[in-house]
């Protein structure tokens, strides 16, 4: 039989499936063997997140590409790397720098093809690295076929596949709802007289979950990319899926309007949908979820993660929304004190011991600030407040979620003006501050602390021009302090950022209480250091962490018959911390 190459490719994909899941990765057949007890490969490794659009450049175009990420997978193994999240890289008319998906089944021209995702799935794989793709569920792009046949009418195969309401008597928006990214949630369309909402941007219309056969659909795309051999999913947005009666909110600001968020995070009925999820696409697989999970309260959680929960893993918000009331309002800020920041860690662990869940330690990711900003602002040596964040990261329970440009210290860019920014929702926010009455001083400085592009700027790998990230002209400005900040050179620095993290990682591997060990905060009244222990049978390791620009001082008795097994200074004395310093003992 002669083969076209279509046929061809197609062979070629069935034989790769089969030895993706030979290898142990795919939907398990009967005869697979799947790990039923012990811990999880997803709960023994580092997890870390790629930007896709800024991480390597391989064809000069000044945008972060697939053959960019497989050249430098190296960097990652090193970090003790074992799964790796890509931010979408689907095609994409990127409003939204791809969380506005056309096409789930197919790779954005921009960031390579097929082949080359599937070079890197295999590429990572020998370096026992699986890849982690970002599920953009709630909502597409209105390029998407499925939308375009949507509106085409209100009588197709897929005029319910989205949400379509009629306007109000007056004409206007169906509801007040304020999306996420400012402006109401609904766009009027005019083919169908009607319309649709949108928790994000108008060129992110949501999805309708009520409808089986659109969740049939996004269960078969999750099936494409397992079957491709990645080793689990990101949920985006996940919390806003299911849609609660359409009804007025109580505006919430000068523009009469209410935060979409307040109105449908976490509607009652949406576990159905996520248990129907996990049963149909994860069981009889080893991959993991993460999902998304803004709007879920702690004391939720129990029904989010753990043995009944839906996901493996949930991001809960708690944490880097401890200095911002609002959400939609970057203006108003709040003082936090450490209790406040430990409570999260503890009431998070909490439910997941409780539930048998898991926890995914973040600090940052690409929608927020940077740690070392967000979390140690004010005077102090950058340096050493990054290797105190990355001490709290890496001994924490849980698997732990390094932000690309995270183990290298980076801080938040502070742009002079809002032209310089890339990110819509932060030039949204700008707008939404001057229309509410503040100046434009007070809406810069909101942008300084919350702006997204802080977490996107190219990533820094040596000191040449662009800091080696493209040959080209970059999309967003390479970090003016690339020639310090930098892979390279951090690399031969002893005292690099880096090289405590790639030390701490080890540390991680050697040491299984500081992955599995169970976890007690030990000075809960401190206002100035994070004190906890990880303990496992007779093994303990102790963490003190000053989050100050003075010494502070602890009971030495904590550390009783210990030995310091890093310290994030050089030097540590009993009983006493650095500015920022940050020390692991272990038992002698
Ligand atoms: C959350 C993603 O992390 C963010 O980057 C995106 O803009 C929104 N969801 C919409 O998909």
């Amino acid at each position: 039989m002669l083969l076209g190459k279509g046929n061809k490719k197609m062979i070629v994909n069935a034989l790769m499936t089969c030895m993706l899941i030979a290898a142990g990765c795919g939907r398990s057949t009967e005869t697979d063997k799947l790990q039923t007890s012990g811990p999880k490969w997803w709960q023994q490794t580092v997890a870390y997140e790629i930007y896709v659009k800024s991480f390597m450049d391989s064809d000069g175009d000044g945008t972060g590409d697939l053959n960019g990420i497989t050249s430098k997978l190296d960097h990652l193994k090193e970090l003790g790397v074992g799964a790796v999240w890509l931010t979408p890289c689907y095609v994409s008319p990127q409003a939204d720098n791809g969380y506005d998906i056309a096409d789930y089944y197919n790779i954005d021209p921009a960031y390579g093809t097929m082949d080359d995702m599937e070079r890197l799935i295999e590429e990572a794989r020998k370096r026992d690295i699986r890849i982690v793709m970002d599920l953009v569920f709630n909502h597409t792009s209105i390029e998407n076929e499925w939308f375009k046949e949507s509106r085409s009418g209100k009588d197709n195969d897929k005029s319910d596949w989205y949400i379509w309401k009629d306007p109000k008597p007056d004409g206007s928006a169906p509801t007040n709802w304020r999306s996420i990214f400012g402006g109401s949630a609904w766009e009027y369309d005019e083919t169908r007289g009607q319309y649709y909402l949108h928790t994000f941007l108008p060129e992110q219309p949501d999805l309708n979950w009520e409808n089986p056969e659109v969740r049939k659909a996004l269960q078969d795309i999750a099936k494409f990319w397992i079957d491709k051999g990645v080793g689990g999913f990101r949920m985006d947005a996940i919390t806003y899926i299911k849609k609660p009666d359409y009804a007025d909110g109580r505006p919430d600001a000068a523009d009469g309007l209410t935060g979409i968020h307040a109105m449908t995070a976490n509607t009652d009925g949406i576990l159905d949908y996520l248990h129907e999820f996990k049963s149909e696409v994860q069981e009889g697989t080893d991959i993991f979820t993460v999902g998304e999970a803004n709007g879920v309260a702690p004391s939720d959680l129990k029904y989010w993660t753990g043995k009944d929960g839906v996901f493996d893993m949930v991001f809960e918000f708690g944490l880097v929304n401890i200095d911002l009331p609002d959400e939609s309002n970057w203006c108003e800020r709040r003082e936090w004190k450490l209790g406040e920041f430990r409570s999260f860690f503890s009431e998070n662990l909490e439910v997941s011991d409780e539930t048998g869940g898991w926890f995914p330690a973040f600090l940052e990711n690409h929608d927020q600030p940077r740690s070392i900003d967000h979390f140690m602002p004010g005077e102090g040596d950058r340096i050493a407040k990054g290797k105190a964040l990355a001490t709290l990261l890496l001994t924490m329970k849980g698997t732990p979620f390094i932000m690309q440009g995270e183990e290298l210290g980076y801080i938040n860019v502070d742009w002079p003006s809002i032209d310089d920014y890339n990110d819509i929702s932060t030039r949204n926010h700008y707008s939404f501050a001057l229309e509410e009455g503040y100046t434009e001083e007070e809406a810069m400085d909101g942008v300084h602390h919350f702006a997204r592009d802080s977490a996107r700027t190219p990533m820094q790998w040596d000191a040449s021009a662009n800091a080696g990230f493209t040959k080209g002209e970059p999309w967003l400005p390479v970090y003016p302090d690339y020639q310090v900040f930098n892979r390279a050179e951090e690399k031969k620095d002893p005292d690099s950022v880096l090289n405590y993290y790639i030390s701490l990682s080890g540390l991680r591997r050697e040491h299984s209480e500081l992955r599995e060990g169970d976890y007690e905060d030990i000075m809960p009244d401190s206002d100035s250091i994070f004190a906890y222990t990880r303990t496992q049978g007779d093994k303990k390791a102790t963490i003190l962490i000053n989050f100050t620009d003075s010494e502070a001082r602890y009971d030495a008795d904590l550390i009783k018959d210990s030995e310091c097994l890093i310290t994030s200074c050089g030097d540590t004395s009993p009983g006493i911390l650095a500015p920022f310093e940050a020390v692991v003992y272990g038992q002698k």
